[in-house]
């Protein structure tokens, strides 16, 4: 698959066969994130991969009871509401149940932490597709970042004092019916262009 191919057939996917992704593909996609370009050349996105199913269950639980806390109104951005009602009713897995959480921090006094993350994080999902695994962007742990119990958690996984999550994501292999991932593309209906 080239490179065009990969991007254009590249889709979300949420649901997950157990199966963890081997060593070699996982590092082939963390480095298609470190040779990602940055502002100024800071190179300064810290890569936390998350496989540890321990880690991962209590990442999810720590997100769900911040989520259940707060309120929704009526301003709430749709997919924060969604996050916030599935945990008040409990059984919220914001990462799908999916083998690996790969988590993009960065510092949080740098103005290009958000940009910086958000390419390493495409060239993933684009990566992951070429390797024939379904990806998903995952924007929880952003919502979370000052959260009392999620901060210093994720600084004992290894996030530094002046760094923050500005984007994660999961890979794994599709819950599909050939192993593979999804790869009809969505309808464009926005997105406008404009050629001079
Ligand atoms: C900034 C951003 C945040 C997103 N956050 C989430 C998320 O938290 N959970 C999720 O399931 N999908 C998330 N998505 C995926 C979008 O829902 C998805 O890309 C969109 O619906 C189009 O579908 P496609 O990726 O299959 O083309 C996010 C995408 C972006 C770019």
């Amino acid at each position: 698959m080239n490179a065009i191919e990969a991007i254009m057939t590249r889709r979300s996917t949420r649901s997950y066969k157990p199966d963890s992704v081997e060593r070699e593909k996982l590092e082939q996609i963390i480095e298609a994130g470190r040779y990602a370009p940055s502002g100024g050349n800071n190179q300064s996105n810290h890569f936390i991969v998350v496989q540890n199913k321990e880690v991962l269950q209590k990442l999810a639980k720590l997100a769900e009871e911040a989520f259940a806390k707060m309120e929704v109104t009526e301003n709430t951005y749709s997919s924060l509401k969604s996050s916030i009602l599935q945990s008040k009713k409990g059984g919220y897995v914001f990462y799908y149940h999916a083998p690996v959480l790969i988590i993009v921090a960065n510092q949080k006094d740098y103005g290009n932490n958000i940009a910086d993350c958000n390419v390493a994080i495409e060239n993933m999902m684009i990566a992951a597709n070429s390797l024939d695994l379904g990806s998903c962007y995952i924007n929880q742990l952003h919502w979370l970042n000052e959260d009392e119990n999620i901060l210093p958690y994720l600084q004992e996984l290894g996030l530094k004092d002046n760094e923050r999550v500005y984007a994660s994501m999961i890979v794994g292999y599709p819950k599909s019916a050939d192993g593979k991932p999804q790869r009809t593309a969505l309808k464009r209906k926005g997105n406008e262009v404009t050629y001079i």
